[in-house]
């Protein structure tokens, strides 16, 4: 059977599925998007994701193309049609097709939705796990709100790509006064020298990722001292450890930051406690 994508109300092969050229996700990068992971045919965090894509919806004056509740049966029969057990789902919802001109489209068109599937067998291979990743750091260009999932991700690609050519994982980037906003795709966490976790307080120049709302509330229930405030370069390279969260990472241990080791340079037992309670976490989700 064909990997099926849906958009606009149908679901067609993944070759053949398209949107149109004046499409305002394509032309201005005019909409929003969510990732969710499927753990072993479970959504994880599926209801925080769905509330984050609502709001950025509102952020931006986007209609919800479909209900809720119509959006969890499309993304269900998606994943069914597809047989992914492990993977992610990408939500894509743009303000629609119209002739291109900057302004809101009047009278409205019906906005786009566009979901796809990817199967993943293992979210981080077991060499990325025992050794931890690297990561370089890039001065933040983006626009001041992050806070929105949009689909304007060229800082991030021109980041992901430093970060590759640079032989790293993930980028993170550093704002105007020296502290880590976040990486490229993932929030920024460290533990500091005296065993403090630390990220990053969600206000509009970070994306308060779904998954760092669930890692806090699972820091809090193992007794892992927290707190949510910036951390500066210098701060992460005198840390004990550092990672990376979202919804393709989970927890992801840093063992190295622009070529030198963090902490005793291998995954410490603070990442590795939250990755498990977060898989843990999400046996019981949807
Ligand atoms: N990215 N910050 C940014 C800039 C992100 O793009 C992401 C997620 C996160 C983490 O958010 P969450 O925990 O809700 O996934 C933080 C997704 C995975 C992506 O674009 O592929």
């Amino acid at each position: 059977m064909p990997r099926l994508a849906y958009v606009n109300g149908r679901y067609l092969p993944h070759t053949e599925a398209c949107v149109h050229v004046e499409d305002r996700g394509f032309q201005f990068a005019d909409g929003v998007y969510e990732v969710v992971a499927i753990l072993d045919g479970r959504f994880a965090d599926l209801d925080g994701h769905l509330v984050r894509l609502a709001r950025s919806l509102r952020e931006v004056s986007i209609d919800q193309p479909i209900s809720r509740a119509a959006l969890k049966l499309v993304m269900r029969e998606l994943v069914r049609r597809n047989a992914v057990r492990n993977g992610l789902i990408y939500l894509q919802i743009t303000r629609g097709v119209a002739p291109r001109d900057f302004k809101f489209p009047c009278p409205k068109v019906t906005p786009s939705l566009v979901m796809t599937t990817r199967k993943a067998t293992r979210f981080a291979s077991p060499e990325q796990l025992e050794r931890g990743v690297a990561i370089i750091t890039i001065p933040d260009i983006r626009w001041l709100r992050r806070d929105i999932k949009t689909v304007g991700l060229l800082p991030q690609v021109l980041g992901k790509q430093r970060a590759a050519e640079a032989g790293c994982f993930e980028a993170w980037m550093i704002d105007a006064e020296g502290f880590i906003t976040e990486g490229c795709a993932s929030n920024a966490w460290i533990v500091t020298a005296d065993g403090v976790l630390v990220t990053r307080q969600p206000d509009h120049m970070i994306l308060n990722g779904v998954t760092r709302l669930t890692l806090l509330g699972l820091a809090q229930a193992l007794d892992i001292p927290f707190e949510v405030r910036p951390f500066s370069l210098a701060e992460a390279m005198t840390a004990r450890e550092a990672l990376v969260s979202s919804a393709t990472t989970f927890a992801l241990p840093i063992t190295r930051i622009d070529g030198q080791a963090v902490g005793d340079g291998v995954p410490g037992p603070v990442a590795r406690r939250l990755r498990a309670a977060y898989f843990k976490a999400m046996e019981g989700s949807a």
